[in-house]
């Protein structure tokens, strides 16, 4: 019944009808079941169309298959393919008008079967938006949280996560990850001790730059982490090959920045078809375009695009629904993309 009602509500917030009998399963096709115990596999929620003057086609949300999931190797435990990115679009007055929108965004991706959300101190009030949201929503448990620590010094990396912590609302963090590498072997420290604790489920470091590349693999190679967060796009492939091949070699799960190479690929798409081959791979805008041809690899664990946009939120989450590319699909894709 409480889940009934939390997702009555999610649907009223979130304004789309509620639609009975639509269940999803917790898995799909090759992606790993979870299992019931699991805090980031909640209870099977509803599916709804989105509202009738969505872009998106919502069919295979109806279809009764969930968003393909991939395992977090060293936890044992899966999350959906796409989440949501939160810089700049959630850095908002938490008692702004904007909240409304960027609630109907947190609503539509639990709807549609997302869990990831990554945030950071460096994204303002992000932190602390997500934390409104998530508990005005009630979806704690429905939501993979993830957030940083970007600063020098131990102690001040302690004082910077606890605030994590007060803004979030929660008593554990499902992922922290240092920013950009920041002083990384002195938070990392403290990052395996608080994992020991269980103030945090898993760890790992981040960076957006291909300078950074070289680093991030030596740490995934010499350091035990949870996850190594870095940028790659279709149009940006340098992670392709021995960044994924190290994360893949030391059981290390992937999360994806800047999918969209921060929305510029939509700018070059603007004036193009989608080929029509395409359908065959369920892909039904440039959105999902874009992410299906990263999934398409399955050393991505999971993409977080951002987005302040509930239309977007949707389309991004439908990439993690249907057919994904195999390697001849991907060449394809690249290729009419560099045509
Ligand atoms: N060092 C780090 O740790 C690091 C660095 C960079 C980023 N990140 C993380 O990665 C996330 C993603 O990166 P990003 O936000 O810089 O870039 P991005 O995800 O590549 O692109 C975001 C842009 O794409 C647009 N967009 C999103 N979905 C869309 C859709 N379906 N259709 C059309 N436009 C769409 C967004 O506009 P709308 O708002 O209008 O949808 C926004 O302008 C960040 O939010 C952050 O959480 C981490």
């Amino acid at each position: 019944m409480a889940t009934l009602d939390r997702r009555t509500m999610l649907k009223l917030l979130a304004g789309t009808p509620l639609l009975a009998g639509c269940d999803r399963p917790s898995s799909h096709g090759s992606a790993q079941a979870t299992t019931p115990q699991e805090k980031s596999s909640p209870e099977p929620t509803g599916t709804s169309s989105t509202p009738s003057d969505s872009k998106t086609d919502n069919s295979k949300y109806l279809s009764g298959d969930g968003p393909v999931r991939r395992q977090i190797p060293k936890l044992g435990v899966s999350i959906p393919i796409v989440g949501l990115g939160t810089w700049q679009q959630f850095d908002v007055g938490p008692n702004s008008p904007q909240m409304d929108r960027l609630r109907e965004v947190v609503a539509k991706m639990v709807e549609h079967g997302g869990e990831l959300i990554d945030s950071s101190p460096m994204y303002g009030r992000s932190e602390e938006v997500i934390g409104r949201l998530v508990d005005d929503l009630d979806v704690r448990d429905e939501v993979f949280l993830a957030t940083k620590v970007w600063t020098s010094g131990k102690q001040s990396g302690i004082d910077q996560m606890n605030r994590s912590f007060e803004r979030f609302q929660v008593e554990t963090v499902d992922l922290m990850q240092v920013h950009n590498l920041l002083d990384w072997r002195t938070h990392l420290d403290t990052l395996q001790k608080w994992k020991d604790e269980g103030r945090l489920r898993t760890i790992g470091v981040t960076h957006y730059t291909n300078s950074a590349l070289p680093r991030l693999i030596d740490v995934v190679s010499d350091y035990d982490i949870d996850f190594v967060q870095f940028a790659y796009s279709i149009a940006n492939r340098a992670a392709e090959d021995e960044m994924l091949a190290a994360a893949a070699e030391n059981d290390v799960a992937t999360l994806i920045n800047r999918p969209y190479a921060q929305g510029s690929l939509f700018g070059r798409a603007s004036n193009r078809d989608l080929p029509p081959w395409a359908a065959d791979l369920d892909i039904d805008s440039w959105g999902q375009f874009f992410l299906k041809y990263l999934l398409g690899d399955e050393r991505v664990t999971c993409v977080i695009p951002g987005t302040s946009d509930p239309e977007h939120v949707v389309d991004n989450v439908g990439a993690a629904y249907g057919a994904l590319p195999d390697q001849d699909e991907r060449q394809r894709m690249v290729d009419y993309w560099e045509s």
